[in-house]
């Protein structure tokens, strides 16, 4: 299995919105059974939540299912991804606290490294601009080079 986690401040807005599209681009290409795909959150703000009304609109209008509920990162999640994907670099920052020194450090990425043609590196955060449909163009790029990113790295 392949453990991919995304990872933003909440789990209600863009990491959610990452696992679902990445899921989808997992399914369409057959590799479903491949791969264990999570997201959670730094903060504990949003616990037992489902994603943001704007998350779930803009992955409906695209045809795809949102099922998550807000959960905060643990040890176990950090200690058993192979690709900890990180929505801005502030996530990126909490994360690098949290895994200093230990072999999870090594798995920290920023989505939009995925995405060499996009000229910035944090998927803004549509809880403060509203603009979920700019997110989802994001986040469908970054995800898309993840993916193939992966499949380069394991031959598949
Ligand atoms: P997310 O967005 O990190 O993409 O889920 C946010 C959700 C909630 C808050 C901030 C960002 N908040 O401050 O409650």
């Amino acid at each position: 299995m392949i453990n991919v986690l995304f990872v933003c401040l909440g789990n209600i807005c863009r990491s959610p919105m990452a696992e679902a599209v990445f899921q989808d681009m997992v399914e369409k290409q057959g590799l479903k059974e491949k791969f264990n795909i999570e997201s959670v959150g730094t903060s504990s703000y949003h616990v037992g939540d489902k994603a943001h009304p704007g998350t779930r609109r803009v992955l409906a209008n695209h045809g795809i299912e949102c099922h998550n509920i807000a959960r905060q990162i643990s040890r176990a999640d950090m200690d058993s991804a192979d690709y900890i994907v990180a929505m801005d670099r502030s996530n990126a920052a909490d994360l690098q606290f949290r895994t200093k020194g230990t072999p999870a450090e090594h798995h920290i990425h920023l989505l939009l490294d995925f995405a060499p043609q996009i000229d910035f590196k944090d998927v803004p955060d549509p809880y403060y601009s509203g603009n979920f449909e700019e997110v989802f163009s994001l986040v469908e790029t970054g995800c898309r080079g993840l993916l193939e990113q992966i499949r380069r790295d394991h031959g598949i």
